[in-house]
């Protein structure tokens, strides 16, 4: 008999980065007894990866900023499939959250008058984020680990949830096993925050470790949650590119809001040539306006020039690099040049320290010298468990998600918990016996040969550019994976045996590869994140106004259907400058 060690709370967070750490933060403050548990070690969550800064409406930079615009430039970057009312939330709520982040303890970058600088981002009309040069992600961390601490949560550090379980169609709790001593856990809780993070590592090439196999969005999927615009998957533009070991490691987005430029192999700065129409009127069209922006960028005064292309949003900075690839203008090693050497050595060092660490210790570049070489990388996925926009909860009563793991934005609000009730027994021993079953093949494929094999297929068929042969492709490859995964032997045993961890990954990640290939192959046509070569335009009168939504059908077959949002308030309406909106009569 495999012993189970049994825990009880109120609430079980799943997962310790940002999102995780704040509704620890929020549930443990009303009273609630609090678990965490995380995959890895705390402070070694994907939030870290947020390096350039949060963005916040506070205009300490530029006093024309206002939570309005921030909206209005949320929804114009999500191309308008985004939930209003999320963005609502976030552009309102985002200065609080700062100036609460900066009261527990967070030392941000500060103007010369002593407030928080702000600086210039991708799809943000005015320097809007709030920054600590360029480890923004690492000091948010800190201070919620902090923060959260004190508060008195217990926290499950290297246990992996394999399975949620439901009573009465309410959450109930959920079984995991600790990855060093393979010891078996079940929790009971009232109510379970999903705050897993993303799924990137399902691509080749991505700016996430090995954490971020999708296993939140595959627990809610498996229990009936809706998940929700899983073919909008985002490629950062700029990630490291050589030498290969390093390649993916995110190369932020901070360094072009500095005044990096990107250039081809021709020494020209191409993303003058790839500006869409519906962002015209806002970035620069000359290398003359955008020289002068740069200059009141260096002297610190107001960006009142318009801003120049690099700072587009990370869809179109990420097409146009590999548009410059195609056409025979790459960097060496297949991406583009950025440079940001222009500037004064003193000022890059301390704005962008980690840039600079990483490049000379990773690549052997100075980058107050030398050009970098960047190429896209799979950063972030907008689709996730489809939420209530006010409380977070799913479709499932007493589940709720946030952060990556949740479509639209970020949000904690108060949890609300249902009654505890108790697990049937019979669901217990269904996963303990599935968590034990692969250490008792013998001779199949290596896991980690699985894995790989579907990283690369899915970079090469549901990657940047996609058409629906590709994506038929995928989703036939990822049924041959799945088999293949079910023979494959990890070998070794219980106490700390990365093969069978991978063992038991390969679910999650065969299921959330399957959401993203579906769902790219059923919207026919192109939008953000989302690239169809035979469908190159956006469809605003039909795929514009729908978003889809996955489920698990009762035969165990994926289901995927499209809903839309409510129509968008009038007042709210004004505030946007598209044409064709979902919008109130
Ligand atoms: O939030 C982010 O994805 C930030 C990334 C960056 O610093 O480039």
């Amino acid at each position: 008999m495999t012993e189970l060690t049994h825990h009880e709370y109120d609430v079980v967070i799943i997962g310790a980065g940002g999102a995780g750490l704040r509704a620890a933060i929020e549930a443990s403050s009303s009273g609630a007894k609090v678990a965490m548990i995380s995959k890895s070690m705390l402070g070694k969550a994907h939030t870290v990866m947020a390096e350039g800064g949060a963005a916040a409406a506070l205009a300490n930079k530029d006093p024309r900023d206002s939570w309005q615009t921030h909206f209005r430039d949320t929804l114009k970057g999500g191309k308008y499939l985004g939930d209003w009312r999320m963005a609502q939330i976030h552009a309102q709520q985002a200065p609080d959250r700062i100036r609460e982040l900066e009261q527990w303890g967070a030392v941000f970058d500060r103007t010369p008058k002593g407030l928080s600088s702000q600086r210039n981002f991708g799809g943000h009309t005015y320097p809007r984020l709030a920054h600590i040069g360029d480890a923004t992600g690492l000091e948010l961390i800190r201070t919620l680990q902090q923060r959260g601490i004190h508060m008195g949560m217990d926290v499950f550090m290297e246990f992996t949830v394999r399975r949620l379980f439901k009573s009465q169609d309410k959450i109930s709790g959920c079984f995991a096993y600790d990855r060093n001593d393979g010891s078996m856990h079940l929790f009971k809780s009232k109510a379970i925050v999903l705050a897993t993070g993303g799924i990137t590592r399902c691509w080749e090439v991505c700016s996430g470790s090995w954490e971020y196999t999708g296993e939140g969005h595959a627990l809610a999927y498996w229990i009936g949650a809706e998940i929700g615009d899983m073919e909008f998957v985002q490629f950062h533009p700029t990630g490291m590119i050589w030498p290969p070991s390093v390649k993916g490691i995110l190369v932020t987005e901070g360094v072009r809001g500095e005044g990096g430029k990107l250039l081809n192999s021709e020494g020209k700065r191409f993303m003058f040539d790839y500006i869409p129409e519906m962002y015209k009127d806002e970035f620069a069209d000359s290398i003359e306006e955008s020289e002068a922006w740069v200059k009141e960028v260096v002297s610190g005064k107001l960006a009142t020039h318009r801003r120049p292309p690099e700072l587009l949003t990370r869809d179109v900075v990420a097409k146009a690099i590999n548009s410059e690839r195609d056409a025979g203008r790459a960097s060496e090693h297949g991406g583009a040049y950025l440079d940001i050497s222009w500037r004064n050595p003193d000022q890059v060092k301390k704005k962008l320290p980690g840039m600079y660490h990483q490049f000379k210790e990773l690549a052997a570049v100075d980058i107050t010298k030398e050009r970098m070489e960047v190429g896209p990388t799979a950063h972030y996925v907008m689709g996730g468990v489809k939420v209530d926009p006010y409380s977070q909860e799913t479709s499932v009563p007493g589940l709720f998600a946030a952060g990556e793991a949740a479509t639209g934005l970020h949000g904690a609000n108060r949890l609300g918990g249902n009654s505890l009730l108790e697990i049937n027994q019979s669901e217990i021993d269904e996963v303990l016996a599935e968590t034990l079953e692969p250490l008792s093949r013998k001779g199949g494929e290596n896991p980690a040969k699985i894995v790989n094999d579907l990283r690369v297929m899915m970079q090469k068929k549901a990657g940047i550019i996609r058409t629906g042969e590709l994506l038929k492709e995928a989703l036939a490859d990822l049924d041959e994976l799945e088999n293949r995964a079910k023979l494959s032997s990890p070998g070794g045993g219980m106490k700390y045996n990365p093969g069978w961890h991978q063992a038991l990954e390969i679910g999650a990640m065969i299921d959330v590869s399957r959401m993203c290939a579906l769902a790219a192959l059923k919207r026919e046509e192109s939008r953000g994140a989302h690239t169809r070569d035979d469908f190159p335009e956006a469809d605003n009168s039909h795929w514009g106004k729908i978003n889809s939504v996955i489920k698990l059908s009762e035969d165990g077959s994926m289901k995927i259907e499209f809903t839309s949002y409510p129509k968008i308030p009038s007042e709210l309406r004004k505030l946007l400058d598209a044409g064709d909106l979902n919008e109130e009569e």
